[in-house]
């Protein structure tokens, strides 16, 4: 399988200080990978490396080469607005816009090139609010405010906002730290039905989690790639002493 993500000797500096070095990480399509390691060891960086979202931070470079698909993202020809339709990104704390439910997701269809009419752009809403189970919990009602709905509702719905483009990757950033277990189990339950149509990345502070829902795994540590490997591999065979010591708790 050709990796839909992969990073070769992928640096990232803020300023002076280096937080990825040398980072080398193939994703497979339609997998979950899970990156996983202590606090600040570059998970969050990379995760927002795949989508560009660490541009608008003012003294960041970067080295080596990150793509998606056969793009080079970090190429000066890449078109930043076409790459965020492609990766799609879900942080720790929902956050939806101050707009109807229905408003909500589709506003990434109003931005780019070829903007779908308006009985096109009703159906791939329906179609997203109804992966992640939103049609069913508001019954139809999309005028609702999307800040109006509970929490987990809330994540879901920014899963769902990532949708209508028909991303090939949704990066995750913790997307349950901020859930109890239960609603944190319906969002596993969606990421599990997501990977059939999308490439999920998650970041998780979560072992069970990343147990629980990853096909892949990679430690990071110190801006560094540990081990990469299969999930069970990774829990039960790992290569590394440092991921040995992280899974048993032994640090991070
Ligand atoms: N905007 C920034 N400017 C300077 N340094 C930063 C910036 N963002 C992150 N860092 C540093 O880069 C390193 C990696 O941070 P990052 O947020 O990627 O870690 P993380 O693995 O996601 O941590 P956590 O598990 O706490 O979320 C840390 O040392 C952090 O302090
Ligand atoms: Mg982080």
């Amino acid at each position: 399988m050709e990796p839909i993500v992969q990073a070769r000797d992928f640096s990232l500096w803020y300023g002076d200080f280096q937080a990825l070095i040398d980072v080398n990480l193939s994703v497979p399509p339609q997998r979950v990978t899970a990156i996983i390691g202590p606090s600040g060891c570059g998970k969050s960086t990379f995760l927002r490396s795949v989508n560009r979202l660490n541009d608008a931070i003012p003294g960041v470079t970067t080295s080596g080469s990150l793509s998606v698909g056969k793009t080079k993202i970090y190429e000066p020809s890449t078109e930043i607005v076409g790459l965020r339709r492609e990766v799609g990104i879900v942080f720790q704390r929902p956050n939806p816009f101050p707009l109807s439910v229905y408003d909500n997701v589709a506003f990434g269809l109003q931005t780019g090139a070829d903007v779908p009419d308006r009985d096109e752009t009703s159906q791939r809403v329906v179609d997203a609010l109804e992966e992640v189970g939103l049609m069913e919990d508001l019954g139809g009602d999309l005028e609702k405010k999307g800040t109006s709905l509970s929490l987990e509702q809330q994540q879901r719905l920014c899963i769902a906002r990532c949708l209508p483009t028909q991303p090939e990757v949704l990066l995750m950033d913790e997307p349950c730290s901020a859930l109890d277990p239960e609603d944190t189990e319906r969002v596993e339950r969606l990421i599990r039905k997501l990977k059939k149509t999308v490439t999920v990345v998650i970041v998780t502070h979560n072992l069970q989690q990343a147990g629980r829902i990853s096909d892949i795994c990679s430690l990071f540590h110190l801006g560094r790639v540990v081990e990469t490997s299969k999930t069970r591999e990774i829990f039960h065979n790992p290569q590394e002493k440092l991921t040995r010591d992280f899974i048993t708790g032994r640090y991070g």
